[in-house]
């Protein structure tokens, strides 16, 4: 069974694709979406031995070695254009920038992107929006105590203000219970901030995000434009 991330993950995957995992490791994305015959084409992706070995071994040990391709290469190095859904998921905003950036030709055939960064968030948006992406589905979870955000980035153009880049479009617009639960929890930590600080720029700042969170949640409109 896939954690709760990657199950997010494999339900943003459309049927029939072709998709490559950039950074697969355990293959565990891709061993269930081989299972369930998901995908026609799969791709895992490793630049590290260790890891790439454990893919290997996983693969063979559920006996899917001709459903599932790998390659040993960095990034979107060695992608061919019959895979236009790439993953790139558990790694930092600066290295998925640097590895989309290394390849940059690549995007002229990629059609998807399904993100999990666990840093820079709002960074990352804006650097798959600039080129040429919009954002088309998005998903905030709690596993472990720790939060995730998954964004799928569909080829396309549109605008987003501050506040949508920051906080998700989608996430905005759905306000799933996850949503308001994690920002919630968020706000607290916040408040419990505000009252332990006496430094006037920093309490400034922390009043800010509190008042930006407290706009979305609960639906604020007229801060919202104000913060825009
Ligand atoms: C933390 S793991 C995440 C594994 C899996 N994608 C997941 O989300 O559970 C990150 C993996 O990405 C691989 N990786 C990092 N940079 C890479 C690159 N430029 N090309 C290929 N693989 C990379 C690492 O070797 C590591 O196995």
């Amino acid at each position: 069974m896939l954690s709760k991330r990657l199950q997010t993950i494999y339900d943003l995957v459309d049927e029939n694709s072709n998709l490559a995992d950039i950074g697969a490791d355990h293959g565990f994305l891709l061993i269930e979406l081989a299972k369930n015959n998901k995908c026609n084409l799969l791709l895992g992706v490793e630049n590290k031995k260790g890891p790439y070995e454990k893919l290997l071994n996983d693969i063979r040990i559920n006996s899917l070695k001709n459903k599932i391709f790998t390659s040993f290469s960095d990034g979107l190095s060695k992608i061919t254009p019959e895979y236009k859904t790439i993953v790139i998921a558990g790694m930092g905003t600066d290295n998925i920038k640097k590895i989309i950036k290394d390849s940059i030709s690549s995007i002229d055939f990629i059609n998807t992107f399904i993100i999990d960064s666990h840093t820079k968030i709002e960074e990352l948006r804006k650097f798959v929006v600039s080129l040429g992406f919009k954002i088309s589905q998005e998903k905030i979870l709690k596993e472990d105590n720790i939060v995730y955000e998954i964004i799928r980035f569909d080829k396309g153009s549109a605008t987003y203000s501050d506040i949508q880049y920051k906080f998700g479009p989608c996430l905005i617009k759905e306000k799933t219970n996850d949503f308001i639960n994690i920002y919630k929890e968020r706000l607290m930590w916040l408040k419990n901030k505000r009252k332990n600080t006496s430094n006037p720029d920093f309490i400034r700042s922390l009043e800010l995000d509190i008042k930006e969170i407290e706009a979305i949640i609960y639906e604020n409109q007229c801060f919202i434009k104000k913060i825009k």
